[in-house]
Formats: structure tokens, C-alpha cells, sequence
């Protein structure tokens, strides 16, 4: 298959984008770079010793995204493409909007000009916000309580309408869990910008010497040890599971919504713990209040996944803090030291 990754050369896309080569399709990749570096391409090409179109181009350029949309005869495409801060989200809702909600209208406005209609989008567990109906169904209704996470909601409420008014779409929306981890080679990884919001980069952090010690919001939570509960699922395993939605899009029309997620719930504290095992130090860490509008546990009940798409996210979280510590051993400042 030919497919355009918009977003392709951030962290879950870059690692997306090798699995397809890795499997033999074609990959054309659109990002603007806002949060990425393209260098993540350069090494995914050197990986997997083929060759990826790269095109710099933003969503909210209609022009430049159509022209891109005609150049290449497209079988499908995966949405990466978003800001996806909470706090930022906050503080500037309208961004928000207008680059997720109105980046994606622009994309399907071109993609049915172009006559692609075969997407897979990267949804969000924020989607069932607060919610402690644990395990998370499909089925639990939606309720986001921050703008990132209602760019999502709305976003899937579109790819709903326009699959009831338009049956030739083909759409997933794919709810992921807390995505982790890097690919096993070392060369590709999550490289954010700034202070890191989730704890797996920050911890890594800490891990390297970049940063002192790890804030852990909340002791006080009902879970065993006091601290938010949450399922970890190794980017490797997520790759996998777009490319087994767009094997399943291939003979089935309509829109359809999985959970990606492990159905196993990790602390804070065991997070930790098994970093500071795979990194084979101590990581220093203190208590401080809850973080506003977090969830005391979240973890995913996979089983549609499973049945549906014959996928499941198999790397434990071991596994996820071996290949983050092995990326950020050899990145100690992510993809700005270039090597
Ligand atoms: P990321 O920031 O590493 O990747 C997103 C990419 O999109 C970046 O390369 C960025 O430059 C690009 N981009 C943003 N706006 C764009 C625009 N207007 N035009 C072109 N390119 C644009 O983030 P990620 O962690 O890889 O997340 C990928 C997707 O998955 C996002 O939509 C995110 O909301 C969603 N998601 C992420 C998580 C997570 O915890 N990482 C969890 C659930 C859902
Ligand atoms: N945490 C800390 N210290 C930190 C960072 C996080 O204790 O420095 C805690 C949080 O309180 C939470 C857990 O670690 O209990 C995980 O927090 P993350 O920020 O890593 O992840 P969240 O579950 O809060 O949110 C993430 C993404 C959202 C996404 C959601 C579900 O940031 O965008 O997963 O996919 F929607």
C-alpha cells in the first residue's frame, strides 16, 4: 500500500512509519516539524534501509497539503498531525482547535477531493476523561475535560458523521493508552521539547542526569501504593496495531473504534522502580499534590482489539523502560545531538 503519515516524523510516527516499510509499503510522510525533528526520518530510512518521501508541509496550509495529495496516487492515510499538550492546551485553547480540529477538516476535505477515504486516526483514551469505569470499553461514554482531549472527542464525532453520510469512508479511530518505550535499535525514540509532561520521558530524564529527581503527583490516590495507575503500552506494539486497523480497513467499510491499550494497570511507583531496574540506578523522586484533572487509574480493556483486529500489545513494561533507557542512554539530548 502507498500511505501518507501526517505527523510521520514524530515519536509514534516515526516508529509507525518503519513498521510499514519494515512490511513492505510505501511511505510518504507530511509534518511541519512543530514538534520533531526530521533527523528521526533520516535514521528510520537508515533502519530499515528504505527510502521515505518527506514532505514539510503544514495542515492548515490547504494548498501545499493538496498538492501533496495529488502528487502521490494515496491507498490510505494515518493521522499523526496534532498538538497534544494538556496544560498548553489550556492556556491556549484556539491553537488547539484550529491546528487538531480544523488540520483534520482541511485533511479530509483534500483526501475526498483526492478520492482517498481510508484513514486511521490516532485518538486518545483522554477521551473517557475522569472516568473510573476500569477496564475502559469502547462503549463508555465520552467525556473529555480538557480542550486537547475534546479536539479529539470532536474529531471523532466528524469521522462518525462523515462515515454515516458517505459509506465509501473506511476510518479507525484508535484510543491509545499511555504510549512508551522506543524501538529496540536505540535510534529512534520520544524526544520531547522542554519539560516533559509524562512521566516515562521524564523519568528517562532523570535516568541521564538531565533533570534531578521526579515530582510524583499524588500519594493519595485508592490504589495500592497511594500513586495513579495507569496502562503503558510500548510504541513498537502501537505501530503494529494501526497497520493491523489498516489491514482490516482494507476489506471493510464504515467507521470503527478500538482501544490500544495492554488492559494492565503500572503505579507511578512501579514505574519507577522498573526503570531504575533497567537502568541500573537508583531515580530520585518526591511526593507532591494530585496534578489537576488526572484520573486515579485508567487501563484499557483490549478485548475488542483483540477479537476484531487479531492484535494485541504484548511488550511488558520491562521491556518499555529497557528500550526507552537504551534510546535515551545513546540520545542524552534526544535528536539535537545528531550521530
Ligand atoms: P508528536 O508531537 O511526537 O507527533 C506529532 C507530529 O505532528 C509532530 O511531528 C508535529 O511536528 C506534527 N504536527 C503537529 N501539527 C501539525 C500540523 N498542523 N501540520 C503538520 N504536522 C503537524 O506526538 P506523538 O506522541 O507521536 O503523538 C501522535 C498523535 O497521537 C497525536 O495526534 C497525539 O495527540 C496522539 N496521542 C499521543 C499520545 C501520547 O501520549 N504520546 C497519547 C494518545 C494520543
Ligand atoms: N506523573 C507523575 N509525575 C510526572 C508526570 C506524570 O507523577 O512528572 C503521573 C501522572 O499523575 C499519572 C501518570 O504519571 O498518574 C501518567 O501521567 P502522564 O502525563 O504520563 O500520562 P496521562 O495518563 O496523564 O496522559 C497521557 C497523555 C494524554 C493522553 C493520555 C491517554 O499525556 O495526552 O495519556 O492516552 F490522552
Amino acid at each position: 500500500m502507498k500511505v501518507l503519515v501526517t505527523g510521520g516524523a514524530g515519536y509514534i510516527g516515526s516508529h509507525t512509519t518503519l513498521s510499514l516499510l519494515e512490511l513492505g509499503h510505501d511511505v510518504v510522510v507530511l509534518d511541519n516539524l512543530c514538534n520533531s525533528s526530521a533527523e528521526s526520518l533520516r535514521r528510520v530510512q537508515e533502519i530499515s534501509g528504505r527510502n521515505v518521501e518527506f514532505r514539510q508541509v503544514d495542515l492548515l496550509d490547504v494548498e501545499a497539503l493538496d498538492a501533496v495529495l495529488a502528487e502521490f496516487q494515496f491507498d490510505a492515510v494515518i493521522h499523526f498531525a496534532g498538538l497534544k499538550a494538556v496544560g498548553e492546551s489550556v492556556e491556549n485553547p484556539l491553537a488547539y482547535y484550529q491546528n487538531n480540529v480544523v488540520g483534520t477538516l482541511n485533511l479530509l476535505h483534500g483526501m475526498d477531493r483526492a478520492g482517498v477515504r481510508t484513514l486511521v486516526f490516532s485518538s486518545s483514551a483522554t477521551v473517557y476523561g475522569a472516568s473510573e469505569q476500569v477496564p475502559l470499553h469502547e462503549d463508555e461514554p465520552l467525556n473529555a475535560t480538557n480542550p486537547y482531549g475534546r479536539t479529539k472527542e470532536q474529531i471523532e464525532d466528524i469521522l462518525t458523521d462523515l462515515g454515516a453520510a458517505d459509506p465509501r469512508w473506511r476510518v479507525a479511530l484508535l484510543r491509545y493508552f499511555n504510549p512508551a518505550g522506543a524501538h529496540a535499535s536505540g535510534r529512534i525514540g520520544e524526544d520531547p521539547r522542554g519539560v516533559p509532561n509524562n512521566l516515562l520521558p521524564f523519568v528517562a530524564q532523570v535516568a541521564v542526569d538531565r533533570r534531578e529527581k521526579v515530582t510524583v503527583f499524588g500519594a493519595d490516590y485508592p490504589t495500592p501504593d497511594g500513586t495513579g495507575i495507569r496502562d503503558y503500552i510500548h510504541v513498537v506494539d502501537l505501530a503494529v496495531g494501526h497497520i493491523a486497523a489498516l489491514e482490516f480497513l482494507t476489506s471493510r467499510n464504515g467507521v470503527f473504534r478500538w482501544n490500544l491499550g495492554t488492559g494492565r494497570g503500572s503505579s507511578v511507583l512501579e514505574v519507577i522502580e522498573a526503570f531504575s531496574e533497567a537502568a541500573g540506578k537508583k531515580i530520585k523522586y518526591e511526593f507532591a499534590d494530585r496534578r489537576p484533572g488526572d484520573a486515579a487509574i485508567s487501563y484499557a480493556d483490549p478485548a475488542a482489539a483483540q477479537d476484531e483486529l487479531g492484535w494485541s500489545a504484548d511488550k511488558t513494561l520491562a521491556q518499555m523502560c529497557e528500550d526507552q533507557w537504551r534510546w535515551q542512554r545513546k540520545n542524552p539530548l534526544g535528536y539535537s545531538e545528531v550521530g
